[in-house]
């Protein structure tokens, strides 16, 4: 039995095309700029751990959940929610799941379009041999200036979002679809090339050990919840960005194949960058946990030693933009397909609206760096003390929100939809691939989800 919905948006022209657009919306700034960083803060190989067995219980099972959800309601996340749960029978209070979604999508990109702003000031800083031989100081100082000018900020900023709201205006399928086919072969490239310079940093050993040799004793009960949460973050879940591109698939194919597809290429990258960074940290007598900073603060300082820098570092700067707006345009899509539903408004004046609304969330993150550089909102709670406030912007979103609406996924993934809803959308068979899901996505997904938020508060 095929699903009877069509979607009024459009639909992928193949199974690539959506592996495509849904690697270009994990692939980002979260494995490049976000997994290093985090990692570094967070004591390393420990942290990477939990990280990657929070990818293979909680987010290959809940990507394909969303999936799923989108392909069979087939319209935005809110709509979508709503005729799943009159499909169920079940309470229409599950559209909010919806809207949370729709607001976390607004949140994050408002911070994502500053961070991709630094990197598309990085184009230019590094094509113009600014670094070339520069030592640690040097890099460092470059960076402390661009993001103590709040001006340069908003300039970037405003920059990276209307180049976000022009391909959502334009609809998925256009010129991005196509360039992310180029592009991410080329990122791949780019990063085994850092990969081999720090090969021969003389610090690849120290690298590699710190980011694979677990150590319990540097990870904390926080630190857990931020590898969870990353994994969301990472591949895009939680929010609706995944459901709605699965509400364009078409209708043969096969979700858990495309899931796993997705994971392994967004974990790759991850580790690569990781593999890329932490020899040139070490070489270099540079702070595993100097924080949002990190890969700007490191990466120039390869680039300004190998031959041709000036040339690999603005690519690399120009892939990590368009991993950056490859990503971006899923965060907001969920809002725009349902302005477009029930607004009445053309793709084109929903992403002025939604790009807008973006646009001004995000000047909290370009004050963060500056002028708002000693506020600290929440400095009364320990883990807080020095969360500026694009801090808690961030860990709110990932840290909370994510995970929540993931939770509530599975929840309406498992135990809201008919059996016979998910297995003959999954098309899995009946064997052993189809119960492993369901068993993950009723039991496992949530109860882990929930013991590492009481973990995080202190109450297991
Ligand atoms: N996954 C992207 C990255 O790692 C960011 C992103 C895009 C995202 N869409 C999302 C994060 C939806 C959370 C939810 O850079």
């Amino acid at each position: 039995m095929d699903s009877p919905r069509k979607s009024i948006h459009g639909q992928w022209s193949s199974r690539l095309a959506f592996i495509l657009a849904a690697t270009g919306s994990a692939v980002g700034l979260g494995n490049i700029w976000k997994f290093p960083y985090i990692a570094g803060e967070n004591g390393g190989g420990a942290f990477v751990l939990i990280y990657l067995v929070c990818i293979a219980v909680i987010g290959i099972p809940i990507m394909m959940a969303e999936v799923m959800i989108g392909r069979r309601g087939r319209q935005s996340p809110i709509n979508t929610m709503r005729a799943l749960a009159t499909e169920a029978k079940t309470s229409r209070a599950w559209v909010l799941l919806g809207w949370a979604g729709v607001l976390a999508g607004f949140l994050i990109l408002s911070y994502y379009s500053v961070i991709a702003g630094w990197a598309l000031a990085y184009v230019f800083r590094t094509g113009s041999g600014l670094f070339t031989g520069l030592t640690a100081d040097g890099v460092q100082s470059i960076f402390t200036t661009l993001v103590s000018d709040p001006e340069r900020l908003l300039a970037w900023h405003t920059i990276f979002i209307t180049m976000t709201m022009v391909v959502v205006a334009r609809g998925v399928r256009g010129g991005l679809e196509k360039a992310v086919k180029f592009l991410m072969p080329a990122l791949f490239v780019l990063l085994f090339v850092l990969v081999g310079f720090a090969w021969n940093s003389g610090s690849f050993e120290q690298g590699i050990e710190f980011l694979f040799q677990p150590d319990f004793s540097k990870l904390s009960a926080n630190g857990i919840l931020i590898a969870m949460g990353h994994a969301f973050f990472t591949l895009s879940l939680g929010m609706g960005a995944i459901m709605v591109y699965g509400s364009y698939l078409p209708s043969g194919a096969s979700i858990a194949k495309v899931s796993i597809a997705v994971s392994i290429m967004d974990t790759l990258v991850a580790l690569l960058a990781g593999m890329a960074i932490f020899p040139v940290v070490f070489a270099n007598g540079l702070e595993p946990g100097a924080g949002p900073g990190l890969i700007f603060q490191t990466l120039p300082i390869a680039f300004g030693h190998m031959e041709y820098g000036a040339f690999f570092g603005m690519l690399f700067f120009v892939l990590l933009v368009f991993a950056a707006w490859s990503s971006a345009i899923s965060l907001i899509e969920p809002a725009v397909a349902w302005l477009v539903e029930n607004r009445g408004m053309n793709r084109v004046m929903a992403s002025v609206v939604a790009g807008f609304v973006t646009w001004l969330f995000g000047l909290m993150t370009v004050f963060s760096f500056n002028l708002w550089s000693e506020v600290k909102p929440m400095s009364g709670f320990e883990v807080f003390k020095d969360s500026t406030v694009f801090d808690l912007l961030d860990y709110l979103t990932a840290n909370i929100m994510l995970p929540a609406g993931g939770l509530l996924i599975a929840i309406f993934a498992g135990w809201k939809m008919s059996r016979a809803s998910s297995v003959d959308e999954l098309a899995m068979g009946d064997r052993f691939f189809y119960p492993l899901w369901r068993f993950l996505v009723r039991y496992i997904t949530p109860v882990a989800v929930i013991i590492v938020f009481l973990n995080a508060i202190g109450i297991f």
